[in-house]
């Protein structure tokens, strides 16, 4: 864990306009910056960057947040990889809290295996590029398949000389502990004797999301030798082959432009629908498909074309991949090469425009795919037909939104000629049986668990009521304003009558802070925010307030999660979106309401008092329902009548206020 003195350091360091200017042009708008977004293709920017707040906002797509929310977004880091990032481009040393002894030995594991795996990778390049024999034999090679210098270096692809042990000395000699070296499969201990993994073998590097190497792929050069054309790293701390995807690095931000991951099963389909303009390509790397890496790519985008060899492994591979693909509730297209070709081949054969032609023009949907592959004939033989469409409908059955399951119901009517009745029929009798393995599933499970105590697993759905609208409101005041005075018109009691009527209230006019007052009225009713999100961040700027301290957004960043984060941002950024607006005409400053300000915190307050005592009464008299004891019942109704009494002062300042 990174330790919390660091993490505020690099939020103190790091400017989000630096920090976005790297990935993004922008330009001077008044106190804001603006520019097109990052995440969209639009016409008019609207992606704004306040370096005043340190945060940004992209109106064309929604998202916004803080300079790391910015890298998990646009570069899909995570927090802590985010973080280290930062420190690096500000130069910041980052100091680690204390892990457990055994947390403490897998982090330092993994990061030597990082260290190990990188050295490894510019060795490899250093012999491809700078090497005699790498230059004849290794770029000999790839120039014969048609790849050019530019694609190399894209993918840092390198060459491992055929020798017995060239790599392990070279890294023996930079100080790398042979432990590592094994442990990262790139060189085997045999009795003793070190040997290299990769021998004579043109070296494909597997980049993580963030660019980490995690492992390789090495392939033969001369494909008569009889060993296998490619091997690759074993499973270790970093290389889970199940979670990899060659390519995701140099993919991910033109899957996300595109909207779409094309998925391929080599590394040379993926270099050749790069180099051909394709940039949006991963590839499985000839394993079958797994639910990680399409998660990976759920990241990314929601629609996945899967591009395979025409053969029937690559039939198979497709047909297993579209059920994976449709299960995560992602959308599929597949598209089949003509027999004999694979991607790398098939981009060669044509130019890039005719590529991208063909692409766009023969991806089909999943079930004109699994139509396509029965002959036309055989659409007339009842049987075959009857299998086809139990086929399609066990995938559509697989879909977790029930919207979609119906779209593509109504397709299939339409194209197997056959009424959506009878197909809704099938859905229901394949659901039913998922729905019965499921719950059979669910009994084993909870026998296994009998002694354990079930716990509750309560969703928090967000809801937008009113409520929500007036405590985001407070957020706000208190962000935007807290520390600011303001004039409130409040009212004195002047009398309360016994007869329950209207109490007797007097207008004065008193000086406050935003801060205080809003403190006080919710302190006075102890009131809580029915947000958990709000109720931290409320205490988090109440205290430093209280306690003098400006809410400078600056100092309040380290302490808030991504959710909080996004929420800042949005909630200010509310503002900006009006500045937005009026860009093109720059001559309008939009100023900040400052003479309504106590009139609007008062407002607001009441509002909100006014519903949340409406809810404790509503409580109340729902608790009185299953009271007996005569006393308890007394001391409820007191409450109620108190709360009542409340109810009717603040409903009284609040329509005398409007
Ligand atoms: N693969 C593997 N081990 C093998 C064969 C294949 O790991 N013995 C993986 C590799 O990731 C390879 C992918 O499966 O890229 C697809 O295999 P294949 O189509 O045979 O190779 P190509 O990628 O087409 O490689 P090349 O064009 O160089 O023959
Ligand atoms: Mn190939």
């Amino acid at each position: 864990m990174i330790k919390r003195e660091t993490i505020e350091k690099i939020f103190d360091t790091a400017r989000v306009e630096e920090v976005i200017g790297d990935f993004v042009n922008l330009k001077r708008a008044g106190s804001n910056l603006k520019g097109y977004s990052p995440f969209n293709d639009e016409k008019s920017p609207s992606f704004m960057v306040s370096p005043a707040k340190q945060i940004w906002k992209d109106f064309s797509s929604g998202k916004g947040g803080n300079v790391i929310t910015f890298l998990m977004e646009h570069e899909r880091m995570s927090y802590p990889e985010a973080l280290r990032w930062l420190a690096k481009r500000y130069n910041i040393e980052i100091e680690e809290t204390q892990q457990s002894e055994e947390e403490r030995q897998k982090q330092t594991e993994r990061e030597s295996l990082f260290l190990v795996l990188e050295f490894a990778k510019n060795w490899f390049k250093e012999q491809l590029f700078d090497t005699e024999t790498g230059k004849s034999v290794g770029l000999g090679y790839f120039k014969e398949r048609g790849f050019r210098q530019e694609t190399l270096k894209t993918f840092e692809t390198g060459f491992s000389p055929d020798q017995f042990d060239a790599f392990t000395q070279a890294a023996l000699k930079k100080g790398f502990k042979k432990e590592f070296l094994v442990k990262a499969g790139l060189t085997v201990d045999s009795n003793n004797r070190l040997i290299d993994r990769f021998r004579g073998r043109i070296m494909f590097p597997i980049h993580s999301m963030s660019g980490r190497i995690l492992g390789f792929g090495g392939r033969i050069l001369n494909s008569q030798l009889k060993t296998a054309k490619y091997i690759n790293s074993p499973e270790n701390e970093v290389y889970h082959k199940s979670k990899i995807l060659y390519g995701i690095y140099q993919a991910k931000q033109a899957i996300v432009k595109e909207s779409q991951c094309i998925l391929v099963e080599g590394y040379t389909d993926v270099m050749a629908f790069h180099q051909a303009g394709i940039k949006n390509v991963v590839a499985s790397s000839g394993t079958a498909l797994t639910k990680e890496q399409i998660q990976l790519i759920k990241r990314l985008t929601n629609n996945i074309l899967v591009v395979f060899d025409g053969d029937r492994a690559g039939i198979n591979a497709a047909l297993r991949g579209i059920d994976m693909i449709l299960e995560q509730g992602m959308n599929v297209k597949v598209l089949l090469l003509p027999d004999g070709e694979d991607p790398d081949s098939f981009s060669k054969k044509v130019s890039s425009e005719d590529l991208i032609l063909f692409l766009t023009d023969n991806a089909t949907d999943f079930i004109n795919f699994k139509a396509s592959l029965l002959q036309k004939e055989a659409l007339n033989d009842p049987i075959k037909k009857g299998e086809l469409i139990r086929s399609i409908i066990e995938s559509i059955a697989k879909i977790p939104n029930s919207i979609q399951q119906e779209i593509y119901v109504q397709e299939v009517a339409r194209i197997m000629d056959i009424t959506e009745q009878a197909l809704f029929k099938e859905l229901a009798l394949v659901l039913k049986g998922q729905q019965r393995r499921q719950e059979k599933e669910n009994q084993r499970q909870k026998q296994k668990q009998t002694l354990k105590p079930v716990e509750k697993q309560e969703k928090i759905t967000p809801v937008v009521n009113k409520r929500e609208i007036l405590e985001r409101e407070i957020i706000k005041l208190l962000l935007l304003h807290g520390t600011k005075e303001i004039e409130v018109e409040d009212w004195d009691i002047k009398e309360i009558p016994d007869d329950n009527s209207d109490p007797v209230i007097e207008k004065i006019i008193r000086k406050s802070i935003v801060a205080e007052e809003i403190y006080k009225h919710l302190q006075e009713d102890e009131l809580q925010f029915s947000n958990p999100v709000f109720n931290r961040l409320y205490n988090l700027i109440i205290t430093k307030i209280l306690e003098g301290e400006a809410t400078d957004l600056a100092q309040l960043m380290p302490k808030l999660n991504e959710e909080e984060t996004r929420l800042i941002s949005d909630i200010l950024m509310e503002e900006e979106k009006y500045t937005l607006a009026n860009w093109a005409d720059r001559q309008i400053e939009v100023k900040p309401k400052e003479a309504t300000l106590g009139w609007h915190v008062m407002d607001v307050l009441l509002n909100l008092r006014r519903l949340l005592i409406q809810e404790l009464i509503n409580k109340r008299k729902e608790n009185l329902k299953d009271l007996e004891e005569e006393t308890e019942r007394i001391n409820i109704f007191n409450d109620i009548k108190d709360y009542l009494f409340l109810f009717k002062l603040v409903s009284k300042k609040l329509f005398r206020l409007a």
